[in-house]
């Protein structure tokens, strides 16, 4: 996938090692690395400790990023350079690619893609100099009105965690740090450097940090950054409970803890006593008041604390050899990332149009009742002579989301903001216009239409589009949905110009019933970083979730249409008919305690318990061809695990990819929702091809928390089909045995 030209000699060296690690050899290595770090820590001063263990400021980095730590020339450490990586790097002019956001990631349900997106963003992470990445977020999508829900993984912890472990590993197989972030429970950015986050410990083991402990077991990050928010009263960066002793304790984590930016430390001794390894942004002075106003604390402040006798001498060493460590263990000490690489476009590009291929979640696609022709999707090229394409800017790109997860445009915006230079009224530098690449769905459309007339609306007019609408074939809405950290929705309807003056001119909802209620067939396809709700769901005949679907977004959504390539994305977080179904009625601005009162009863869990029906159910997405299953056989293993087998077949007219998922309802008396997912698999099937699967489910899929996790004993359930509630699903019985897998810390 990637150009062998771009990649440079020192990594080929590495590529060497790596070799080695994975015939067996990286329990060797990693004693190495630990007898390395030891003997550089005794030959460093204090003054050179604390130097490793803080950023030099905001904006600082000479090569752009967000975050940097200067190196230690004498002992050959190399500066650090992180930069700001969830879907791409945020870093401008540089060529970056912009791949789908990583809620799009998770909607391909696909581990080996989540590996490959992590390795193009550690490869050119690498090509820059940079030695690690801050992607990698995975707070679960409670609050779906969440700004960055699009920049995390949804809502289920397994899907999420299983999904960052592997893109971690693709990261750091290129010799980056990789990361998973904001630790913990950061469900949403309203008052965010205050919010309380006020959880039982059932909750936060079974769902809040579940993804975490995927992700740190078995993707091994390097850093984890810890949130902004409190978690039961305390700063996640000073909260001795979660990084101690859970991360570190429990979870046997060995890299290093890194606070989140400006204001997640408020106390030196508190965050280092807690666990917390690295103060970013940092500063060379601590008691500048910096961008909020509140100065910095792991400079001279943590050097007052060590004489002081507040912070020991040892964990300043244990803070310090962390970094060694991850620097050694992943090749950086050896050969540090070297500025000035070009980035190789085309492979950025082929691996982006890939993803959003992969991502798409076909949420509705039926024939209009009255005239009972064919589904409109795919697109016909033969039998369309008339389309209409409406909206969303889709004559000259796709959206993105904003924020530090940010991925600029290559070719410039392809459109000019509404509130040129506008910008978050809290901290001042989140830009409330959305980027645009350059990639317009309009013409990747009319490639493949070359004999149709195909028009163009811009959607100020809904009335004129109607009229047009009613003479077309089809009419194709594009709708858009901008998001960004820092600022939450106030409600997931589709915005319009009174919600965000910056990015939409009129109001999208009523040009979609204007449309619909003329056009013989409506196609409606999102640009949105979270669920949407749809008033208007009943009046089109279908609907497209494209994400944020990154630089190759036009051709993909074309592809997508016209079933070159067949949607195979399921939602990865549930649509919710209105917000009234989320746990919480609306977000408290005037309350920092956010209390996680509905337990576990968030996201799918929450829907299967009160037994409401979502608009769109978590897992689901419709396909061109059509798969059966059959054949279910559940064997519960003597060490606790499961095994699944059934039988998949594509018994529909082309070839396409499912996710068969597979979820499990716990004992009764276990207190738990009805389902919760334990496994999935993504599977190619040619037409009326079909295949045994068989899945091993890990014991620890089937635990609940009390004090340590246990597997409940007693009566369970499997349920496996292709999605959350899939009317045709099977179903399944057995036994479980109870069992006891870990105490808690
Ligand atoms: C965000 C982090 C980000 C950091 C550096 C913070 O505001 O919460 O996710 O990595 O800024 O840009």
């Amino acid at each position: 996938m990637l150009g062998s030209k771009s990649i440079n000699r020192p990594l080929l060296a590495l590529a060497i090692s790596a070799a080695l690690c994975a015939t067996g050899h990286a329990s060797e290595q990693d004693n190495n690395a630990t007898a390395k770090a030891n003997l550089l820590l005794a030959r460093m001063t204090q003054d050179e400790k604390i130097s490793l263990v803080h950023g030099a400021g905001f904006f600082t980095s000479p090569i752009g990023g967000g975050g940097y730590v200067p190196g230690i020339e004498r002992l050959g450490i190399p500066p650090l350079n992180y930069a700001d990586s969830s879907s791409g790097i945020n870093l401008a002019g540089k060529n970056t690619t912009p791949l789908p956001a990583t809620l799009a990631l998770a909607a391909s349900w696909d581990p080996a893609l989540a590996n490959r997106y992590g390795t193009l963003i550690g490869h050119e992470l690498r090509t820059l100099g940079f030695a690690g990445g801050l992607g990698g977020g995975t707070n679960l999508a409670r609050e779906p009105r969440n700004g960055r829900t699009f920049e995390y993984l949804g809502e289920d912890p397994l899907l999420a965690g299983t999904l960052l472990a592997e893109r971690t590993k693709g990261t750091q197989a290129q010799h980056v740090l990789g990361m998973a972030k904001h630790f913990a429970v950061n469900g949403q950015e309203t008052d965010r450097f205050n919010s309380n986050s006020v959880v039982s410990e059932r909750v936060l083991r079974e769902l809040y940090l579940r993804p975490f402990e995927i992700a740190v077991k078995d993707g091994q990050p390097a850093v984890v950054m810890c949130a902004y928010n409190k978690v039961n009263g305390e700063k996640a960066c000073e909260n001795k409970h979660l990084l101690s002793d859970i991360l570190k304790g429990e979870w046997g984590f060995d890299g290093y803890v890194q606070s989140d930016w400006v204001m997640a430390v408020t106390d030196t001794a508190r965050a280092a006593n807690s666990g917390t390894d690295e103060e970013e942004p940092g500063s060379p002075d601590d008691n500048q008041p910096g961008l909020m106003g509140r100065g910095t604390w792991f400079n001279q402040k943590l050097k007052a604390a060590l004489q002081g006798g507040t912070v020991a001498t040892q964990r300043l060493d244990d803070m310090v050899r962390r970094k060694l460590v991850m620097l050694y263990r992943h090749g950086i000490m050896d050969a540090p990332p070297v500025p000035g690489g070009q980035v190789d476009r085309a492979a950025g590009d082929k691996l982006a149009l890939y993803a959003a291929e992969s991502s798409m979640v076909l949420l509705k696609n039926a024939p209009k009742a009255s005239t009972s022709q064919h589904a409109p999707l795919p697109l016909d090229a033969k039998r369309l002579h008339t389309v209409v394409v409406v909206g969303g800017h889709a004559d000259v790109g796709v959206m993105a989301g904003g924020g530090s997860a940010a991925v600029p445009a290559r070719d410039g915006n392809a459109v000019v903001c509404r509130t040129p230079g506008a910008k978050d009224s809290v901290i001042g530098i989140f830009d409330l216009c959305a980027i645009w690449h350059k990639s317009s769905p309009l013409e990747a459309i009319r490639v493949r239409l070359p004999g149709a007339t195909v028009t163009y609306f811009d959607g100020s007019d809904a009335t004129a589009a109607a009229a047009a609408a009613a003479q077309a074939d089809a009419t194709i809405v594009f709708a858009t949905q901008y998001t960004t950290e820092q600022i939450d929705l106030a409600d997931l309807s589709l915005p319009d110009a009174k919600r965000d003056p910056a990015n939409q001119g009129y109001d999208q909802n009523a040009l979609i019933e204007a449309v619909a209620s003329r056009a013989r067939n409506t196609i409606v396809v999102l640009e949105n970083g979270t669920a949407v709700t749809m008033p208007w769901v009943d009046k089109v005949q279908a609907v497209l979730a494209a994400w944020f679907p990154g630089a190759q977004g036009g051709p993909a959504i074309a592809s997508i249409l016209f079933g070159e390539v067949n949607p195979s994305g399921k939602l990865p977080i549930t649509f919710p008919a209105s917000e009234q179904d989320l746990p919480q009625q609306a977000i408290n601005t005037r309350n920092p305690d956010v209390d996680y009162d509905e337990g576990l009863l968030m996201g799918y869990r929450r829907y299967d318990a009160q037994q409401r029906t979502p608009l769109f159910a978590f897992g689901h997405g419709l396909s061109y061809t059509h798969f059966t299953y059959s054949n279910l056989h559940v064997t519960p293993y003597v060490n606790g695990d499961v095994s699944v087998s059934f039988t998949l077949a594509n018994d529909g007219p082309r070839g396409g990819a499912e996710v068969a998922q597979v979820y499990a309802g716990l004992p009764a008396d276990s207190g738990e929702p009805p389902q919760r997912l334990v496994g999935w698999q993504k599977v190619f099937l040619k037409p009326g091809e079909s295949r045994n699967l068989s899945l091993t489910l890990p014991a620890a899929r089937f635990s609940v928390w009390s004090d340590g996790w246990f597997v409940p004993q007693g009566e369970a359930s499997l349920k496996v089909g292709g999605s959350s509630r899939d009317a045709h699903g099977l179903r399944a019985s057995f036994t479980l045995g109870k069992r006891l897998l870990s105490a808690g810390a």
